[in-house]
């Protein structure tokens, strides 16, 4: 086992909060959206969304997924204002393009830390032998984890799940362990689970326990079907998880680190739409698609009378004018009409 230098890793307080990577949501526009309504001392981490090492590492192929890495002034302002931790997700199955990968990103970039995916279930890239089909995989996940702490210098964590078919966590966590790993997010599924089915908590009280028979200073997050502050901080306070990760709850309550409980208005709701879209079209302008933009017109725009209709509205948007200028109609038609209030809520 290798000795751990002090890190932010090392100093996390217990009970911390990260918004999980995910591909196509976490950008930087996201990310700074989430932190524009969350609280100091209620949200820790944040990671980019996963990025391939053989991207990262092709002269063409970088340009297709840089912006992964982007991270907006405005965003970097919010991130130290609420002392946040910024970690860029990579993946792969090389160690050398991992070690090149992370040279790249410690020189180019400032990310705080460097978290590699060995959980993501999907077809395409466990076919490639990376992501989840790295578990059990020992001597290389060691390989590739020291090759990412050797390129970079910075604090390496991985995110990985409970086994690929049935759960193998104490022999897998054990495994990982023996790197030189500062921390672990266990998503308390299977690879064959996929999310498909509710995740198992005493997965990661499992984890939590090997942890401390091997090395406690490395932290342990827990992450799966976590959707609010107070089951979160139950689960840790269940589990001795170090920490938990918040994926898809974020799409329904997007102030869920804003340390207040309660349904959102609707004018906070669109508010908070029209912020997201002006953001999008500030930051990527017309080099991202709008389209993408749509998957989250739900988070905003539910929960009332006319949501529905509203919504069917800003699905047919073609650019972030046309949303902007639905969003205006729709407080034109609905000031004054009671049927938009909060009270009559779906
Ligand atoms: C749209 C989407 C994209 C995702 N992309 C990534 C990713 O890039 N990297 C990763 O490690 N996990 C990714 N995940 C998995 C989440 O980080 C998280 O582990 C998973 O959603 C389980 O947490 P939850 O039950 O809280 O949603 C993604 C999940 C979703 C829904």
């Amino acid at each position: 086992m290798s000795f751990m230098m002090e890190n932010f890793w090392t100093k996390l307080q217990p009970g911390a909060f990260a918004l999980a990577p995910m591909e196509d949501v976490t950008d930087s526009v996201f990310r700074e959206l989430v932190m524009s309504v969350s609280c100091a001392g209620k949200l820790h981490l944040l990671f980019t969304e996963f990025t391939s090492v053989d991207g990262l590492c092709h002269p063409t192929g970088r340009k297709a997924v840089i912006h992964r890495f982007q991270v907006t002034d405005s965003e970097r302002t919010l991130i130290n204002r609420l002392k946040i931790k910024l970690i860029a997700q990579i993946w792969g199955s090389d160690p050398e393009k991992f070690y090149q990968a992370s040279r790249i990103i410690a020189d180019d970039f400032k990310f705080d830390g460097i978290d590699i995916n060995m959980g993501c279930p999907v077809g395409k890239v466990i076919k490639q032998n990376t992501c989840s089909a790295l578990i059990g995989q020992h001597e290389l996940a060691l390989e590739i984890i020291d090759a990412v702490s050797k390129g970079s210098g910075l604090p390496v964590s991985v995110k990985t799940r409970t086994g690929i078919k049935v759960h193998q966590t104490e022999q897998w966590i054990g495994q990982l362990l023996q790197s030189g790993l500062s921390a672990i997010t266990l998503h308390a599924r299977t690879q064959k689970m996929q999310s498909l089915y509710p995740a198992e908590w005493d997965q990661v009280a499992l984890a939590v326990k090997v942890k401390n028979g091997i090395n406690p200073t490395i932290k342990i997050i827990g992450n799966g079907d976590v959707d609010s502050w107070e089951q979160g901080t139950e689960l840790m306070n269940k589990t001795g998880a170090d920490g938990v990760m918040v994926g898809r709850g974020i799409f329904a309550n997007p102030w869920i680190f804003s340390g207040e409980e309660r349904e959102r208005e609707i004018h906070e709701k669109t508010d908070l739409l029209e912020k997201h879209i002006s953001l999008f079209d500030k930051t990527w302008g017309s080099s991202r698609n709008f389209s993408i933009l749509k998957r989250f017109f739900k988070i905003y725009v539910n929960g009332f009378n006319g949501a529905a209709a509203f919504r069917a509205e800003l699905m047919g948007t073609q650019n972030a004018g046309e949303a902007l200028r639905a969003i205006e109609k729709f407080r034109f038609v609905s000031s004054g009409n009671p049927d938009y209030s909060s009270q009559s809520a779906l």
